[in-house]
């Protein structure tokens, strides 16, 4: 006969606080890789982030006149800065300055200054020409250089580029020049042909075509 053993009430107690923790510590993990798994990824390249892509249209980025676009009109040997605006996936116009990185530099020169190593076929005939404004120095906005007509300047640390001669640099520490873009006229539209020829700030050739690739992919 089986004799029922009336069990210590101490050892009861510790084994139910013990399962108790067990089975909070179970939720709490399950609860977090859930909340891991349906997160959105923390890096995921969102459209108005992108560098710009082919089609964007240039849009002033001047706050007076943002998201106007940018008409041959407005155009001189003075800087004007651009954004590049694309399409979402719902293909409304978006301006791509989620990436400070994006912003752009449009210059237009009379015909027969700008040349090599600019890539003139990137050019629109020749006079216009777009660039990186971010320095490759240390990712600061480059200026006109009110110094030296035609030149450009950068205000962290005093680095000069010629934009009549692609970008090279003339002065201070930036390692290389800014990148080009390739732009052409749709109607009245400045519009991009390409991406980057070179390597933008902040990143070095590798990562660069590693970005193009992830770009491309997204847009299919
Ligand atoms: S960030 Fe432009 S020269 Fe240093």
């Amino acid at each position: 006969m089986t004799r029922y053993r009336k069990q210590d009430p101490e050892i009861t107690r510790r084994k139910f606080i013990n399962v108790a923790m067990g089975t909070t510590a179970t939720v709490g993990v399950v609860s977090l890789v859930s909340a891991l798994g349906t997160a959105n990824p923390v890096f995921r390249l969102t459209r108005d982030k992108m560098p710009p892509v082919k089609g964007d249209i240039l849009v002033h980025a001047v706050e007076s006149k943002e998201g106007q676009p940018i008409r041959m009109a407005d155009l001189s040997e003075k800087l004007v800065r651009a954004w590049p605006m694309g399409k979402d996936e719902d293909g409304n116009s978006i301006i791509r300055k989620g990436d400070p990185n994006n912003i752009l530099a449009v210059y237009r020169f009379p015909k027969g200054q700008i040349q090599a190593p600019t890539n003139l076929e990137a050019t629109v005939e020749g006079e216009i020409v777009v660039y990186s404004d971010v320095c490759t120095h240390a990712g600061c906005s480059v200026a006109d250089d009110d110094q030296r007509a035609g030149a450009m300047k950068c205000p962290c640390h005093s680095g000069q580029y010629d934009p009549k001669q692609g970008c090279k640099v003339i002065g201070g520490p930036p390692p290389r020049p800014l990148a080009q873009l390739p732009v052409r006229l749709d109607g009245e539209n400045l519009v991009v042909g390409d991406f980057f020829l070179q390597n933008p700030y902040p990143f070095n050739e590798a990562e660069w075509e590693a970005r193009k690739k992830e770009v491309e992919e997204q847009l299919g």
